[in-house]
């Protein structure tokens, strides 16, 4: 696949990289306009290592050369804060969450976390997550353009729904879904954006007005934590919810309602928007390759899986969901050959590092096949981050995107509904395609007789 890289760092150099000179405004505003031709040019220009400097969020350093990049991944977590990196999620997500804590506190709740999200666990959720696929598939309208994200949103949201929370119940499923849809919405408004900005997450999370979009959601998430707590069945029960229950601190305690509240909050939140957008980009990549979508029928109807684990692999690796990752430095540390400050945003970035023509061949074509040839390798192939902070529902998320495009190319015929793949925008932290990956599709026929019978 790729062209090995050769180690070419220069000797220790005591200042920020090179970057745009622009004001930070300016930059701030190209930034959030147009960040993947921004991070282009900005990388044919300074190269491997840059800074940029982004309003209320500081100085970033964008890397994307794999020996540096697997330096901040296996550097001291206690000198690379991750968690005060995403303290603008605070008001929605609330101070237990693990996606804002660092040092022994993250630690400690990522190793309650882990076990549920174990790679093996997860077939366990495959008929859950097929079943409600082919049910949203069912209402599709045929023969007309539709964007697929909206159908993929409403899966991964049921998905989470049932999976990790552990709900089932037709009413209670439809009374917290659409609660958590309002909460989310409101979260991502331009005009609580804004106020975030202006006030900082902290004043933000005292404020009235979170606590009316927010309070309706957790009340009905309480009320499931403390039902769930007296269930006869808890012990034999698959959810994640469940096992979080019965998982224990290193002091014996258990999990409190508060603590569970923020990390359910944390798993909707950075699970199912994520894996809609995946599902929404590997339709696009596929309406327009139809070869690759040809293999991949057969081989789904044959009843194989590598091209279809190779297909989510080259749409993680072309179209990554996140484009960069953030630790903040506590302090001076040396990286890629440079001495940077302590207080700088140090910035993986998937987006960049996964088109290096010294480590993908002809990197902006669609090839699944690449990852045929060769697995990939855990500083080169980076949508779900790395080392301590690494995603924990990365074997969800590739096992939920497989299951849900199989029923998809099982039982539809699927093509693009304009010849051009779709553009990058941003939507919240996300990299969307800017149509929602529009799709023509109609039943097939094998599918439909399939079913009948
Ligand atoms: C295609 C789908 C997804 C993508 C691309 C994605 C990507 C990421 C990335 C880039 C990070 C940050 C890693 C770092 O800082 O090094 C992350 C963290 C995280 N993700 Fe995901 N994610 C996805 C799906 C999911 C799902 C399905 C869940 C759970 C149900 C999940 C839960 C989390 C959690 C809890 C963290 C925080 C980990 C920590 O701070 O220790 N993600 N994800």
């Amino acid at each position: 696949m790729a062209a090995t890289v050769t180690p070419s760092m220069p000797a220790v150099r005591n200042e920020l990289p090179p970057g745009p000179r622009t004001p930070r405004p300016l930059q701030t505003a190209r930034w959030i306009a147009r960040p993947a031709a921004f991070m282009d040019e900005a990388a044919r220009r300074y190269g491997d290592m840059f800074t940029l400097r982004i309003t209320h969020e500081g100085t970033w350093v964008f890397v994307s050369h794999p020996d540096a990049v697997k330096q901040v991944f296996t550097g001291d977590p206690r000198l690379l804060h991750a968690g005060e990196a995403n303290i603008v999620l605070l008001p929605v997500l609330g101070g237990n969450s693990v996606l804002l804590l660092d040092d022994d506190a993250h630690m400690a709740q990522r190793k309650l976390m882990l076990p549920p999200f174990h790679g093996k666990r997860m077939r366990g959720y495959e008929h859950t997550m097929a079943d409600v696929a082919a049910r949203q598939i069912e209402g599709w309208p045929v023969a007309e353009p539709v964007p697929s994200w909206p159908a993929m949103q409403a899966i991964t949201l049921e998905v989470i729904l049932r999976t990790v929370f552990g709900v089932t119940e037709a009413g209670r499923l439809e009374r917290l879904g659409s609660a958590l849809r309002d909460s989310l919405n409101w979260a991502s408004q331009p005009r609580t954006m804004a106020q975030l900005a202006l006030l900082g997450a902290r004043r933000i999370s005292e404020r009235g007005t979170l606590r009316k979009a927010l309070d309706p959601t957790d009340a009905l998430i309480y009320e499931e934590i403390r039902a769930r707590r007296d269930a006869p069945d808890l012990a034999e029960r698959d959810d994640v919810l469940s096992l979080l229950l019965q998982a224990r601190h290193e002091d014996g305690s258990p999990m409190s309602d508060e603590e569970l509240r923020d990390e359910l909050m944390t798993l909707l939140l950075a699970g199912h928007e994520t894996s809609a957008t995946a599902l929404a980009w590997a339709l696009d990549a596929l309406t327009h390759h139809p070869a690759a979508l040809e293999r991949l029928r057969d081989e789904i109807d044959a009843g194989g899986d590598a091209y279809l684990d190779a297909v989510v692999k080259e749409t993680l690796r072309l179209r990554p969901v996140i484009a960069l990752v953030l630790r903040r430095l506590v302090e001076p540390m040396e990286i890629g050959g440079r001495m940077l400050p302590a207080g700088v945003n140090v910035a993986p970035c998937i987006y960049l590092l996964h088109r290096r023509p010294d480590v993908y061949d002809d990197p902006r074509a669609f090839r699944p096949e690449r990852f045929l040839e060769q697995p990939p390798a855990t500083y080169t192939w980076i949508p779900f981050g790395g080392g301590v902070r690494r995603c924990l529902g990365a074997s969800f998320a590739q096992f939920e995107i497989k299951v849900v495009l199989r029923e998809l190319v099982a039982r539809l015929d699927i093509r693009a509904a304009r010849a051009e793949p779709e553009r990058r925008i941003r939507r919240a932290i996300v990299f969307a395609p800017h149509r929602g990956g529009e799709v023509v599709v109609t039943r097939r026929a094998a599918a439909t007789e399939k079913l009948a019978a």
